[in-house]
């Protein structure tokens, strides 16, 4: 593959954890931050030879909540990639912040270290919802991140949002795309509800002591918000993330359009050098690991061309544009109309998808049977 890759950096640290989210994260763990920080710029180190020819046009610190490190910790990461990577002058460098860890001077050092697009956790604009949530912020707390980032100048900027939460009607819903518009927000990202399993959520649904949506419902939910969002000129690019003209994210849209990205830090995940390979989840492990000059990686596999095949057409599906034929045809060398004819002639018949000889994506209204339809396509 020769085009540009994506760097990813997870920083599982959170100021507290919320009822819903089994990401890799940890509250309470400052003590570790020094520590994790050293860590990843080994490891960033480790992998300085090995992606000598790699050029990267989008870093993406996830988590966790990077913006709970502080900002010295923060720099220091920062200049340990821009040393180690080729990271090209118009990159994209995108950062996920919680409303409640950023104030003006925060958001001052990550305009300074260059990030110029920041995810903002939103999750519900009604205060209700976000205490059940255990959320450690409120909604005039989004607003002011919001209004911070902007005077800072950084105009680039997304909002999570859940759809499916307890008492989410859809009122709600279209007030939220309607807000989040008027605040100048450029990107939304409208995850369905997952109740995850070990999670204070998934205790609660089982004792009864929450009610949420049902499937349906939150179909529904999604629906109106899709409209009122597209009313409003956001424009949907994948299932779950609406942007306006010029906004898409960068960094997701490389690993959908499967192209290379490196992960460092605990539990990321590589899709790179022709393997994809993850990190260890064990905290202390992952710093000591690093602390001794031993690697991380827990497992690496190389994929089959079959699976390869596979995973190009799930994840391009997932867009709104689909995936280009002539791209597949190029990368696997074979013809992926000619083989699949019957296939995409009967799902074009049945209006499930669309081919316009170039792209094949799914029909904009049948999105929410996606999964069904991308194992017709299982290679
Ligand atoms: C790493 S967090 C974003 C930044 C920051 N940690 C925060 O929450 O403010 C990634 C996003 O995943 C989504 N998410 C996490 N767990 C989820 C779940 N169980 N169901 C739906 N969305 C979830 C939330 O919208 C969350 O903002
Ligand atoms: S949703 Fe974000 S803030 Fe909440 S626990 Fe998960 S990673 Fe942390």
């Amino acid at each position: 593959m020769t085009s540009n890759c994506g760097l990813y950096l997870h920083i599982p640290f959170c100021l507290s954890k919320c009822v819903y989210c089994d990401f890799v994260s940890f509250s309470g763990r400052e003590n570790a931050f020094s520590d994790y920080a050293e860590a990843v710029a080994r490891e960033a180190a480790y992998y300085k030879e090995k992606c000598k020819d790699k050029f990267f046009d989008t870093v993406y610190f996830g988590g966790g909540t990077p913006s709970v490190l502080p900002s010295l910790l923060l720099q220091k990461i920062v200049f340990a990639l821009r040393k180690d990577f080729n990271i090209l002058p118009d990159a994209e460098w995108s950062m996920e912040v919680n409303p409640a860890t950023v104030d003006d001077e925060k958001a001052e050092v990550l305009k300074d270290l260059g990030f110029n697009r920041i995810s903002i956790g939103m999750q519900s604009t009604n205060d209700d919802t976000l205490r059940f949530l255990r959320r450690a912020h409120c909604k005039s707390q989004f607003e002011e991140t919001v209004k911070l980032f902007f005077e800072k100048g950084i105009t680039n900027l997304n909002a999570d949002f859940i759809l499916g939460l307890p008492d989410q009607t859809k009122d709600e819903v279209v007030f939220t795309a309607n807000y989040l518009f008027d605040l100048g927000v450029k990107h939304i990202s409208a995850y369905a509800l997952k109740v995850e399993k070990g999670t204070p959520l998934s205790k609660m649904v089982r004792e009864n002591k929450v009610n949420l949506p049902d499937d349906d419902f939150t179909c529904d939910l999604y629906d109106e918000f899709r409209k009122a969002a597209l009313k409003k000129g956001f424009e949907r690019y994948e299932v779950s993330n609406f942007a306006q003209k010029g906004y898409e994210c960068r960094h997701n849209l490389n690993c959908w359009q499967y192209r290379e990205y490196l992960g460092l830090g605990l539990n990321a995940h590589s899709f790179i050098f022709g393997k994809r390979f993850h990190n260890i989840q064990n905290l202390d492990q992952y710093i000591s690991r690093w602390m001794s000059e031993k690697n991380s990686v827990s497992t690496s596999r190389r994929l089959s061309k079959d699976e390869q095949k596979t995973e190009f057409v799930m994840l391009g599906l997932r867009l709104e544009k689909g995936f280009s034929v002539s791209e597949y045809d190029n990368l696997f060398n074979e013809e992926f109309y000619q083989k699949n004819q019957d296939i995409i002639n009967r799902l074009q018949q049945q209006k499930l998808i669309i081919y316009d000889g170039e792209f094949i994506r799914i029909h904009p209204e049948k999105f929410y049977i996606l999964n069904s339809i991308i194992t017709e396509f299982i290679i």
